[in-house]
């Protein structure tokens, strides 16, 4: 695997590198352990190129000194943002990192995404990944064991496994964290691309992205994504929720019946035609549209990661969940195991 060198390192102590997973039909995932990511996505095409889907760094380097640090990363122990970094579970109030003031985003600084995970199992098909978080990181309570399993199977899917396990009781948000650009990381704008969310409903934000508690239809607004159209075509209304996300940075309310894997978005690349179906157990899926992205990190190929050149789908529980009881529940009891599953799927036959 070319560059695999380039993320042979010693970090807190332990080895960190790079792993290869191949199917029969020539698509290949490369994930490292700092921080789980996803580093390439190639994914094979008949008799055209490989594209790679997901934005990130050639050297270990690039993930350490980006200003950006999610970029493909599993985030946890809670995704997205908790308003004011509290919550009160089991009589006892608990205080997080603000990492995104005044709120507390993507379990702070040192959350999964900075750690260095250790290999429990890998084969061409599969990498098992697993770590100890200990009792009070971040604010957190109780020993958390996760393990992350990403599977590339002959069908193009990419499915990615979570476990967790920990001593107390604790709240849990799980997800990862991939930039996408269909027609390949680094070729531009995804505004052209086409999305479908299959959602009736999403969560309004305020001003610090916090949900404001209610569950908003889409129809009829921008947010409306059932009638798939370009991710542009209505990026830039006079919307309040665009001015907050400064575009999409919003959480769907996804359509779904008990815990199957439902389909929750399709996607395509205007340029490649490339489509990813992402399924989900999860009640929801924060849509980010990269707004945040302003040129001044070095993505793979020397490319500046320039405003809205990808996107994210990051299948989760609702934001801020531990402050609205009208949310689906993210506390676990001791002992109590958390499992989910979502897939990327690009189709083989496109
Ligand atoms: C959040 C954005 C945030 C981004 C950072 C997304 O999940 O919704 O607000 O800026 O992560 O990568």
């Amino acid at each position: 695997m070319a560059g695999q060198e380039k993320f042979e390192r010693t970090l807190q102590g332990k080895a960190v590198s790079l792993y290869n997973l191949k199917n029969s039909a020539g698509t290949e995932l490369n994930i490292t352990n700092y921080g789980c990511r996803i580093v390439n996505l190639m994914v094979a095409r008949p008799n055209k190129p490989q594209v790679d889907v997901v934005v990130g760094f050639d050297t270990i380097d690039g993930y350490l000194n980006a200003t950006e640090v999610y970029h493909g990363a599993i985030i946890g122990r809670y995704a997205n943002r908790i308003a004011n970094g509290n919550f009160h579970l089991d009589k006892k109030d608990y205080q997080l990192a603000i990492n995104n003031p005044p709120n507390h985003l993507h379990g702070g600084p040192m959350g999964f995404h900075s750690q260095v995970w250790d290999v429990i199992n890998s084969s061409p098909g599969s990498i098992s990944l697993s770590y100890l978080s200990p009792d009070g990181e971040e604010g957190y309570p109780g020993n958390l064991k996760v393990t992350v399993t990403y599977s590339l199977t002959d069908e193009n899917e990419v499915i990615i496994h979570y476990e967790a396990v920990c001593d107390s009781s604790t709240i849990m948000n799980l997800t990862n964290h991939s930039y996408f650009n269909l027609n390949g990381q680094g070729s531009g704008t995804i505004l052209g691309h086409e999305m479908y969310i299959n959602a009736d409903r999403y969560t309004p934000v305020t001003e610090t992205l916090i949900p404001d508690g209610t569950l908003e239809h889409v129809k009829g607004t921008p947010f409306d994504f059932k009638l798939p159209h370009s991710i542009g075509r209505h990026i830039n209304d006079d919307h309040i929720q665009l001015q907050y996300g400064n575009g999409y940075d919003h959480n769907y309310v996804l359509n779904k019946e008990g815990l199957n894997h439902e389909l929750a978005a399709r996607v395509k690349g205007d340029v490649t035609g490339l489509i990813m179906e992402v399924y989900t157990d999860q009640p929801g899926m924060q849509f980010y549209t990269g707004n945040f992205m302003s040129g001044e990190n070095f993505i793979k190929g020397h490319i500046p990661d320039h405003f809205r050149t990808a996107f994210c789908l990051e299948t989760q529980h609702y934001p801020d969940s531990p402050h609205h009881s009208n949310f689906p529940s993210t506390v676990y009891h001791h002992g109590e195991v958390f499992k989910s599953t979502t897939i990327y799927k690009f189709p083989v036959t496109q």
